[in-house]
């Protein structure tokens, strides 16, 4: 199936029905060098759709993508909750916020959406393995997807990647292969790898169809609000990869005539890896020596789709906000303690990204924010958030003391404080 591409480097469009990754002219040839610092020639799926859709009805998120999804049901992806945060709500004075749990997808984080597509890229080249390098949840979701339809999966990780991203993608009978190095190292050998040995590479950026799974979450948000878009979007961002899916979402619901505006997006990064951030404020290109923070899905010194990311904010009059790691601290507890949702650092980014830029909005807008990866992956960062008490005797009295004592005076009694 031939499929159009266009590079949003140097504008040239690339017809065909190979798998390709990045523009020949503005990226190095395969077997050439590994691209170094801010990465070039990204690809974007052209989006010609093979059904029309009627204003104002509902419409299936899988249809905009560019290859029929025939493993849906193995794999069930998406249709995760909106939530209106009703505490949240009344506590930031925001009417219409909304929290998009994506979170709930199976391998517990939106890459689920890539994989999806990857996966079904891989049946249609008749690939039986996918390469790719993760700081964890890619990883994670990319062998769950493998494991959901026989596909063998080798992934390379850094050494010091969350245990419980590992565990996962070793459970689901992934090759890992821990690295004593960077995220970004464990970019650019998987591309060795993959050039090496064969197979699909689904490096986040670097093959097209990683931004181009995400954007489902665009038009779900679209199904979700009535058929209409947000007006604006707060999404945790480190290589800039889910921030230009759910950018390409929304402008292929504009391109289908079905929504009027894209909405104002706005790329939260932590302070330690804030190359994008830095690169919108100071309106030139910025890649770090060394990207470092507690959220660790966030960490990469060279955004992989970081040109396409800022291409997108200045499209949409979006920003970018940086928060440091106490903020994200401070958000994943608020979040896991005001609205329940139990999420890891990268995503509560987000939650400290809003709570830091409000001010900047119109109280009356529809905002959303993007919960993009659960915490039941990263406890570790959970227990520095809490203080979990030692178990007491099994009576009333002794109950009574603990609670007074892990939870001061009115411990004892019921109710919220
Ligand atoms: C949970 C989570 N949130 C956010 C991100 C950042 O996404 P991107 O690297 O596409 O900007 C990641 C990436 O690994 C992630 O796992």
């Amino acid at each position: 199936m031939v499929i159009r591409y266009v590079c949003t480097d140097c504008g040239r469009e690339i017809s065909t029905d190979e798998v390709v990754y990045r523009c020949p002219a503005c990226a190095p040839p395969a077997g050439g060098a590994v691209q170094t610092g801010f990465q070039r020639g990204n690809l974007s799926v052209v989006f010609e759709p093979t059904t029309s859709f009627e204003r104002g009805n509902p419409v299936d998120p899988l249809a905009f993508l560019p290859l029929p999804v025939r493993n849906a049901a193995g794999f069930p992806v998406g249709e995760t909750p909106l939530i209106p945060v009703g505490r949240l709500r009344a506590k930031t004075g925001f009417p219409r916020l909304f929290l998009k749990l994506d979170s709930l997808n199976p391998s517990g984080s939106l890459k689920d959406r890539a994989s999806l597509l990857v996966m079904e890229q891989a049946k249609v080249h008749a690939s039986d393995t996918v390469t790719l390098a993760s700081t964890g949840n890619a990883g994670a979701s990319m062998a769950c997807a493998g494991a959901a339809c026989g596909l063998t999966v080798v992934l390379f990780v850094p050494g010091a990647a969350p245990r419980a991203k590992l565990l996962q993608s070793l459970l689901y009978g992934a090759r890992v292969v821990p690295i004593q190095g960077t995220y970004d190292d464990a970019f650019s050998l998987s591309i060795e790898y993959t050039r090496a040995f064969g197979g699909i590479n689904r490096n986040t950026g670097f093959n097209p169809f990683t931004v181009e799974g995400k954007k489902t979450v665009s038009i779900e948000l679209y199904n979700q609000l009535g058929c209409r878009v947000p007006d604006v979007v707060y999404v945790p961002v480190g290589d800039g990869v889910i921030i230009s899916g759910a950018c390409k979402g929304f402008a292929d619901l504009v391109q289908a005539g079905l929504a009027e505006k894209i909405p104002v997006m706005v790329a939260v990064q932590a302070e330690g890896s804030n190359a994008i951030a830095r690169s919108w404020r100071e309106k030139r290109e910025v890649v770090l020596t060394r990207a470092s923070t507690i959220a660790d899905s966030l960490s990469v010194a060279s955004p992989a789709c970081g040109r396409m990311a800022l291409d997108w904010l200045a499209r949409t009059g979006g920003r970018a906000v940086e928060v440091s790691d106490e903020e994200i601290s401070g958000a994943q507890a608020e979040l896991g303690r005001e609205s329940g949702s139990f999420v890891e650092p990268s995503s509560a980014a987000a939650w400290a990204g809003f709570l830091k830029d409000r001010a900047n909005v119109e109280p009356s807008a529809t905002v959303v924010v993007l919960l993009t990866g659960t915490g039941f992956k990263d406890t570790g960062a959970a227990e520095k958030l809490v203080s979990m008490p030692q178990p007491c005797p099994a009576d009333l009295a002794s109950a009574g003391e603990l609670l007074e004592k892990q939870y001061g005076a009115g411990g004892r009694r019921g109710g919220r404080s």
